[in-house]
């Protein structure tokens, strides 16, 4: 029987909605970019981000559903992001989708944030079996997981500092280039020399699956203080800056994901999260594949980026699987851990 689900996503300064059929057939995706609000304070002020969300979260799956040419009324399920994210944020999306499953009869799905982000890689041709080694790279996050099955993402490493997202906006914001950083940087970097400044590489522990990239940060601001680097984004000195931190960042993010793919045995790794959408990432991770006899699995450009397409896929796996939440399914910020994860199971069962 097929599913048709409404996907709802809101964790951070995206307002998205999805209809997805069984999980990978996609009838319409709309996402509402915040960017221009934020920018001017070079990162996502969360009182303003929820703001918005409020405003456009109707019209946003409003418009998913006239592009699928569809009412409420055919829809099977709402799958909404419950977390890690900016809480008030992820509240809206939450209780937008709470109403619709209440008021339509549906049921409702929550989805982590980072595990949807790995279903982008899934959802066409060629795709990877399980298990398969994922690295969600994002403006928040830089997690490396094994995945078992749609249901089973186990952590295997994780920043210590710094998320690879962060740091492409942080430094992409002391240089002066704008917001957010990640796609500036891929813009110039191709016009610099990646050779120009050598960075240290944080690998940590040779056998370490986790990441930092603090240091690398506090680096380039120390190097655009000592040599006068200008704030002009049409720089030579700039774009081999930008160049050469972006050659690094993918230098370390290439080396972990095939250590973590040689580690658990498996040829298979996948990327996602905005980060992901980066050229010189994709073409590297490409590059380290074929070297060492493995297979890259990338998700199309624009939906590396948050939006609610992944949400609603991962939302039907977890439908199939029984999983369906009670209305008083609470947004997490964080990623609870196992053991509070379980505290709240026995609670919600005696309660
Ligand atoms: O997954 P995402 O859209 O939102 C979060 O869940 O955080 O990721 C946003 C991050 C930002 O840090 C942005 O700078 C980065 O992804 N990003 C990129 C590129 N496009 C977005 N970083 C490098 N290269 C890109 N092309
Ligand atoms: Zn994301």
């Amino acid at each position: 029987m097929s599913m048709l689900i409404l996907g709802i996503e809101s964790s951070c300064d995206e307002t998205a909605a999805a209809l997805v059929e069984n999980g990978g057939m996609v009838h319409s995706s709309v996402v509402a970019s915040q960017v221009p609000i934020h920018a001017t304070y070079g990162g996502v002020v969360p009182e303003l981000a929820s703001r918005e969300h409020i405003r456009i979260i109707i019209p946003v799956i409003d418009e998913a559903l006239r592009q699928a040419g569809i009412t409420l009324d055919q829809v099977d399920a709402v799958a909404v992001t419950q977390g890690p994210g900016l809480v008030g944020s992820l509240l809206i999306g939450l209780s937008v989708a709470k109403s619709i499953a209440l008021v339509k009869h549906i049921p409702l799905t929550a989805v982590n944030h980072l595990e949807g982000h790995v279903m982008a890689a899934l959802l066409e041709p060629p795709r990877p079996d399980f298990p398969f080694v994922a690295l969600v790279v994002s403006g928040g996050h830089t997690n490396l997981y094994l995945v078992e099955d749609f249901l089973t993402m186990k952590l295997l490493g994780q920043t210590r500092d710094d998320a690879a997202g962060e740091a492409f906006d942080k430094v992409a914001g002391f240089m002066g280039l704008g917001y957010p950083g990640g796609v500036v940087i891929d813009r110039i970097a191709p016009l610099g020399d990646p050779q120009s400044v050598s960075f240290t590489r944080a690998m940590l522990d040779p056998d370490s699956l986790d990441f930092s990239f603090s240091g690398l940060k506090t680096a380039v601001v120390n190097y655009v203080r000592n040599n006068s680097i200008p704030s002009d984004p049409e720089s030579p000195k700039v774009y081999n800056l930008a160049a050469s931190f972006q050659e690094a960042v993918v230098d370390v993010l290439t080396a972990k994901l095939v250590r973590a793919a040689r580690k658990h045995n498996t040829r298979r790794m996948v990327i996602a999260g905005g980060v992901a959408a980066n050229r010189r990432l994709r073409q590297k991770l490409g590059q380290a594949a074929g070297e060492n006899d493995m297979v890259l699995f990338a998700p199309p450009v624009e939906l590396c980026t948050d939006n609610a397409v992944m949400i609603a896929a991962l939302g039907y796996h977890r439908l199939k699987a029984g999983l369906v939440e009670s209305f008083d399914v609470d947004a997490y910020s964080r990623v609870p851990s196992p053991q509070v994860r379980a505290h709240i199971d026995k609670t919600r069962l005696s309660a």
